[in-house]
């Protein structure tokens, strides 16, 4: 039998670690939008384990889309264009909160956040599990973050490296 917690070189942030961080964000969440129509657009397949346990800490009523836009191909390096796989939702005076996993370069949060602009929300907030720490060309800073992170390559709590690993229940690094 395969133990794929073998691969992982170190923990960054245990399940107990995200888990609090994640009530703490809902809570804050839950705070900004008490008067609002709030919207969220949680993007696969990533963010389906941050976005599950995140709508669970906001007390109030949302509505919840999912959509699957693809940057990186199954590698380790953004392709540098984005693909929006499926049709968006009605975006018009919605209080918008895009959910992702992870912000690398930005691209793709910048350019759905672009395209999704177009379509006369109320706002479009952008909200991510991790941060890398890189400059980002596009100027994009997520409204709503978990944890910041070096600039290294993490799996788990949704996260893969060609397709797998995304069900560890913590954040790590693979052994190279
Ligand atoms: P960006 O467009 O470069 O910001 O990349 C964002 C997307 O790339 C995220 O939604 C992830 O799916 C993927 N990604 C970026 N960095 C990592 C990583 O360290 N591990 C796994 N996926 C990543
Ligand atoms: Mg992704």
């Amino acid at each position: 039998m395969k133990d794929m917690h073998c691969d992982i070189q170190n923990i960054l942030f245990s399940k107990t670690v995200i888990s609090a961080k994640i009530k703490s964000l809902g809570r804050t969440i839950t705070k900004d939008y008490v008067d609002k129509d709030l919207t969220i657009i949680s993007l696969m397949t990533g963010s389906l384990l941050f976005t599950a346990d995140l709508i669970r800490e906001i007390n109030i009523p949302i509505s919840l889309y999912t959509i699957t836009v693809s940057s990186y191909n199954g590698g380790k390096v953004s392709s540098g264009t984005l693909n929006i796989k499926d049709s968006l939702p009605n975006c018009k005076g919605k209080d918008v909160l895009i959910v992702d996993d992870i912000l690398d370069t930005g691209l793709t949060l910048s350019s759905l956040k672009t395209f999704i602009e177009e379509f006369e929300p109320s706002s479009v907030k952008t909200c991510v599990l991790l941060n890398k720490k890189i400059e980002r060309t596009n100027m994009l800073h997520p409204d709503y973050f978990g944890f910041e992170i070096d600039k290294e390559f993490v799996v788990g709590y949704g996260l893969d490296f060609n397709g797998i690993y995304r069900n560890l229940p913590y954040v790590g690094i693979l052994k190279n």
